[in-house]
């Protein structure tokens, strides 16, 4: 089994991410090293000077991962925005700016950032879907009671283990670890 450092505050996105490293002989290590989350339209751009700041103080191979939801009809907002906006806001905010909206496309995107000493690597996972109209289920975090994946009919929250087969964090880690095996060799 590789250890690998995973810089974040979110011991759920630790969590998900193990799901997918297990079947690859990977395990994530939570460290909680604050990074600054630069202000920028693109999440693989965050990601990427995220990763560089938290290996410049540990100098030890870590990944970070940052992930946003892009609503169609708020043309991507929150996006990178995230984060704040579901702290001030929350999934309910969410759903009033949507209250009068028809069109309720919606997709989370996931990057995340490794860097090691020679190497910076950006891998990117999508999910589409649709914002429901009112929160259900309880499991998970964040957004989750509000996302219905495209074509199926339960929020994240209320299916976690459909969440961790087909969400754009499994998208994403399974990238990563795919390439991060042949890395290691
Ligand atoms: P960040 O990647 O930690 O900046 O997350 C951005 C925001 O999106 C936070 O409010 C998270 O709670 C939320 N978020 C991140 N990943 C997910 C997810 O998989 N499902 C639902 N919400 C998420």
């Amino acid at each position: 089994m590789k250890t690998i450092l995973f810089a974040t505050s979110n011991p759920h996105k630790v969590r998900e991410g193990n799901k997918i490293a297990r079947e690859f002989g990977i395990r994530f290590e939570q460290i909680n090293v604050d990074y600054p989350e630069i202000r920028d339209e693109n999440i693989r751009k965050i990601a990427a000077e995220g990763v560089k700041f938290v290996f410049e103080r540990i100098k030890k191979p870590v990944i970070v991962e940052d992930t946003g939801l892009f609503i169609d009809a708020l043309n991507g907002f929150p996006g990178p925005y995230s984060a704040y906006v579901y702290k001030k806001i929350g999934c309910e905010g969410i759903l009033k700016l949507l209250q009068d909206s028809d069109n309720r496309d919606a997709e989370f995107i996931t990057a995340i950032g490794f860097k090691d000493s020679s190497t910076l690597r950006i891998f990117e996972g999508r999910i589409s879907g649709t914002i429901s109209k009112e929160k259900r289920g309880t499991a998970g975090f964040g957004y989750d009671p509000i996302f219905i994946p495209k074509s199926l009919d339960k929020t994240f929250a209320e299916d976690p283990e459909m969440k961790d087969r087909i969400s754009h964090r499994r998208n994403a880690f399974y990238k990563f670890c795919q390439w991060f095996s042949n890395h290691l060799r």
